[in-house]
Parts: structure tokens; sequence; C-alpha cells
């Protein structure tokens, strides 16, 4: 691999993940989070004749990774239109579907982008540089109510009605258009040796609600149970609770909110089954050599034939 790709990002739980793909030769997969392709150009070490693999990303910046081989299929889209693309390539079944999902090490490390707090520029936070609403877009213009359940909700932070006002009375007296502005009025209400961890869950909220980043991946996962084959695989690596219990229902239950549905012997109906009871997680070795990875949990499911 090289060093551009490990720069623009470290892939996690590569073995474990690629290796629950099941990859045969001349199968036909999907990674709908392309990113730096360290995911993607390990499944295609493994392609031969007649195999194919779809890599998604809604970020042009992935473009940059694109792999200059004949069973490889660049898709720059949000992967929630995972059916219309396999459509449009007249791929009717699929042997497995990989999602890392979240934001890249690029992305962190971009000043530009807007998602970190350790560099000012805008609050932009966008994936897509070419659609939606930016982080400021949501800050300036949400109503209080609605910025305080985006705050616990997603940040599952428990001063999120204080930090709504304090937001909706900063931006009457000024918009709140860069990082730093942002940072001025909110670091106030965060201890000193906690200020981190609150706004790196401030920041993940933003984030989740600028890419719709729950609806997405809400839809993608219904898309991607109906297109896999039977025996086919899904892979999915989660970096935060939310993420991780809608894949979890879906793998137990069919559906992402865990709603069981039993038949008539009263066995659970679900169009999976588990491929590892528990979830995966770096060793210690991994999360030494990529801190980023500490927080990732791999899940695999089967479909049912
Ligand atoms: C954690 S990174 C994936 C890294 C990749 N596995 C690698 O090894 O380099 C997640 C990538 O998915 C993309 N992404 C996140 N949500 C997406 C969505 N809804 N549709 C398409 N791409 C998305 C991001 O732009 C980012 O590049």
């Amino acid at each position: 691999m090289g060093n551009e790709e490990l720069t623009y990002h470290v892939p996690v739980l590569l073995m474990p993940s690629v290796d629950g793909m099941n990859i045969r030769p001349d199968g036909t997969y999907v990674d709908v989070t392309f990113g730096g392709g360290g995911h993607s150009r390990e499944i295609l070490s493994r392609l031969g004749d007649g195999g194919q693999l779809l890599g998604f990303d809604q970020d042009e910046d992935a473009e940059q990774n694109i792999v200059d081989n004949p069973h490889f299929i660049f898709v720059r889209s949000n992967f929630r239109y995972l059916h219309n693309f396999l459509r449009y390539h007249e791929i009717e079944e699929v042997d497995a579907i990989l999602a890392d999902l979240g934001v890249s090490s690029h992305h962190f490390d971009d000043s530009e982008r807007g998602f970190s707090f350790r560099f000012d520029g805008a609050l932009d936070m966008r994936m897509n540089k070419r659609a939606g609403d930016t982080a400021a877009d949501i800050i300036n213009n949400y109503d209080e109510e609605r910025l305080a359940d985006i705050f616990y909700l997603y940040g599952e932070l428990k001063n999120s009605r204080k930090l709504a006002s304090v937001l909706v009375k900063a931006r009457t007296v000024q918009k709140i258009t860069t990082i730093g502005e942002f940072l001025e009025v909110i670091k106030p209400l965060f201890g000193r040796e906690r200020e981190k961890k609150e706004l790196a869950k401030v920041f993940q909220a933003l984030r989740i609600e600028v890419n719709q980043e729950m609806e997405a991946l809400k839809e993608m996962l219904y898309a991607a149970t109906e297109a896999l084959k039977p025996g086919g695989r899904l892979v999915v690596i989660t970096y935060h609770s939310l993420e991780d219990r809608m894949v979890k229902n879906i793998m137990k239950t069919g559906n992402v909110e865990g709603k069981m549905e039993k038949d008539f012997f009263g066995n659970v109906q679900t169009p999976f089954r588990l491929v590892n009871n528990k979830v995966i997680v770096p060793d210690e070795a991994e999360i030494e050599r990529n801190p980023r990875s500490r927080s990732a949990k791999l899940r695999i499911a089967e479909k049912k034939g």
C-alpha cells in the first residue's frame, strides 16, 4: 500500500472484516465506504476472472485513491442509493457488502473540512462538499429545541439544553461561521479535564446531522439486506453506539428498531444468521498502531438461504 493511501486513512480491522466477506475470486462485492481504499485493495487482491467490486464514496476527495484494476468500479455517491446503482450496473445480487462507517482520517486531518476542533476554519462537516446544509447552517438556523435534540440524541450530551440555549443567544448577536467562533461560545460549558471528550461528542452530533448519517445507514442496511444472495455476507464496522445499535438490530431481527417478529413456534424471524455472536474489536497492537481504531466494532452476518 502506498504512503499517500496510508496518510489518507489507515484501514481498521482489515483482515477480520475482509475474511468475514468470504471472498470467492469470481464473486460480486460492494465496499460502500471506499475512503482511502484500504479494504477495497485487500478485496481486489482476492478477486480473479469474473470477480467484481463496486466501491462507493460520497466524498470527491476519495477519488484520488481510485484503484486502476479491471475488476473495480468506483461510484461517487451516497451509499443510501445502493439499490439504484446496483440496478444501473445490472447487478441483481451480491456476495458480500462491507461498510466501514463514519469519516476517514483524511476528514479529521484536513483543516478545511471543519470536522475537527483541533483547527480553526469554516464550520462545514459535509462529506459531500457539493450538497446539503453545513454545520454552520444548522447552528445558525435550527430552532433551540431541535438543536438540543441533536446534541442529546447524536452526542448523548447531558447538557444538551444548555448548549442549545447558549448557541441561540450567541447567534442573535453574531452569526457563528467558524470553528473558532463556535468553540468560544461552547467551551465555557465544559470543565477542563472533560473538555476534549465533550467537544468530540458535540462535533460527532453535528457531523451525524449534517450528513444525515442515521437515515443513510438505515436505507443502506435495508437495501443491503435485499441485495445479498442467500449465503451472502453483511460486514459492518461501526464507531459509535447509535450506529452499532442499528447494525446489531438489523442482523438480529431484520429491522433497525430491533422489533422481534416471531413465527408460530416462537422463533425470531430474521433474514440473517450471526457469524460472530460477540462483536470483534481491534487488539491492543492495532489500537497502539492506529489509535483511531479504538472504538471500532465489527459485526458479520450471513443471509439465510
Ligand atoms: C472510515 S472511512 C472508510 C475507510 C476505508 N475502509 C479505507 O480503508 O480507507 C469512511 C468513508 O465512507 C465515506 N462515507 C461515509 N458515509 C457515506 C455515505 N453515506 N455514502 C457514501 N460514502 C460515505 C466517507 O466519505 C469516508 O471516506
